[in-house]
């Protein structure tokens, strides 16, 4: 069986061997917080044994309810935001095929990642005439974002099936006692998973949170927990570094920001990894990004972004690092054809697969980043496949908890989250914040600051 590698050849031009043993100490009390659970957070480490603890008979009852909804549904909608929502997609978007609406029954679709009302009406015309089953997952049930989005698919559920039926066609991903959804779930006789109170959100993707929808999807959610309890074994019980590659990139990055470096860009070649990356990117963010710390995560899709991000990355400000996430074993199936007349000059490459191009592009990149100043790493997956994925899953948790202690923070907290939620309650007249609610106003109506074509204007706050 083969395992995921790291290469971090390209880091070695920029760091030290000795710098290494240096993070190694680090690295070391790190592990041991999280292992022995005495580090800040440490409430929130359930999703350490998570591939274990789950027991066959949860397993089952995700399965079954899986089962029941393909079978009863045209489409299917998932309703959640953040650590509520990405860990589904990306393990949906990135085992399915790339056009998987189109072929599947049922379709699915996500909800209340955002509170764009043109994207909700087009999912409303979407979904007309149709039969669907949604899982709204909140361990909340507050979050403003997917409980807009699910009064507006209730109440079209009750125009479509009637207020008897509507309850039968919701599933309710919760905390096991308290919260608005709970009581609703409870009062409305709803089918219920429940979220771990020891587990966050954006480590949730192998509870109920992600497995429901990614089975819904076909997907084999046993292999995918099988490649997460491997990764278990392989990065949380392995303290050697040289034979723990999940660990050795927390402490190269680690070594990378220390020496300056400000960004982390994870790069793929493969469009259905684009999700992974949106949902690597919540986990390191949302982790890391504290007490004014922290690389920024960012992502691009290569070789797509090589056509518009390509000049920065070779040639900006050189404070990026780059962590390519390669897959050994992609689809090979297709075939350049030879053309008689050759007007775009590309017969030197007839008979040779699309996936041998692809390689040379990323080798080609690889090595001009480098050379451009770049340090990075590359995580190669054997293929995309369910357990590799859940494998992958678990490399990125693990190596966050270390690489966050590491850093001085603590990784399981999210405090920053509110303040964007605090101001837009405020302005949006939330009962209990009417103190904020004149202050912003106040705050807002004194910046004066912007012109419009023609005229310098004044801010109208709270337009309806
Ligand atoms: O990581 C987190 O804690 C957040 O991204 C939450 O998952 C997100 O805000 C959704 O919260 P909830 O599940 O309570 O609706």
């Amino acid at each position: 069986m083969k395992n995921i590698k790291l290469d971090y050849s390209n880091v070695m031009d920029f760091i030290t061997e000795e710098d290494i043993e240096q993070e190694k100490k680090k690295y070391l009390e790190a592990r041991k917080k999280v292992v022995e659970k005495s580090g800040e957070g440490s409430d929130y480490l359930g999703w350490l044994d998570l591939p274990k603890r789950i027991t066959d008979d949860e397993i089952d009852d995700i399965l079954e309810t899986a089962a029941h909804i393909r079978e009863d549904s045209d489409v299917f909608i998932s309703v959640g935001i953040g650590g509520s929502y990405l860990g589904a997609r990306a393990a949906i978007e990135a085992l399915s095929p790339n056009f998987y609406n189109m072929s599947m029954k049922p379709q699915i679709y996500f909800a209340g990642n955002s509170i764009s009302p043109r994207y909700l009406k087009d999912l409303k015309s979407v979904i007309d005439g149709k039969k669907v089953t949604i899982n709204i997952i909140s361990k909340s049930g507050t979050t403003t974002e997917p409980a807009l989005a699910f009064r507006m698919i209730r109440e079209w559920m009750i125009e479509n099936y009637g207020q008897k039926d509507v309850f039968k066609r919701i599933v309710a991903t919760t905390d096991s006692s308290k919260g608005a959804l709970r009581q609703l779930a409870d009062e409305e006789g709803i089918k219920t998973f429940v979220i771990p109170d020891d587990v966050g959100g954006r480590f949730s993707v192998l509870t109920p949170v992600g497995l429901l929808p990614i089975a819904v999807a076909g997907i084999d959610i046993r292999k995918m927990l099988e490649g997460a309890a491997d990764g278990m074994k392989e990065f949380r019980d392995e303290e050697d570094i040289a034979k723990n590659p999940s660990s050795m990139y927390a402490i190269l990055r680690n070594i990378l920001y220390e020496k300056g470096k400000r960004i982390e860009m994870l790069s793929n070649f493969e469009p259905q990894l684009h999700y992974i990356s949106e949902w690597w990117k919540q986990l390191f963010g949302e982790s890391e990004g504290k007490d004014n710390k922290g690389l920024h995560p960012t992502s691009c899709d290569f070789t797509t972004d090589l056509h518009s991000m390509g000049q920065w990355i070779q040639d900006g400000c050189r404070n990026i690092i780059e962590t390519f996430l390669n897959v050994e074993d992609p689809e090979s199936t297709i075939v350049i054809g030879m053309e008689k007349r050759n007007l775009d000059h590309l017969n030197y490459l007839a008979g040779k697969t699309f996936r041998y191009v692809n390689e040379q592009a990323f080798l080609g990149t690889r090595a001009a980043h480098r050379d451009g100043e770049v340090p990075n790493m590359t995580i190669t997956i054997p293929s995309i496949s369910p357990y590799y994925i859940g494998n992958l899953f678990y490399f990125f948790e693990w190596a966050v908890a270390v690489s966050g202690y590491m850093l001085g923070v603590n990784p399981f907290n999210q405090p920053g989250v509110e303040s964007y939620k605090k101001n837009m309650f405020a302005l949006l007249g939330k009962p209990g914040f009417e103190e904020q609610s004149r202050e912003i106003r106040e705050k807002l109506s004194g910046q004066k600051k912007f012109i419009s074509a023609g005229s310098p204007g004044k801010a109208e706050v709270g337009a309806g």
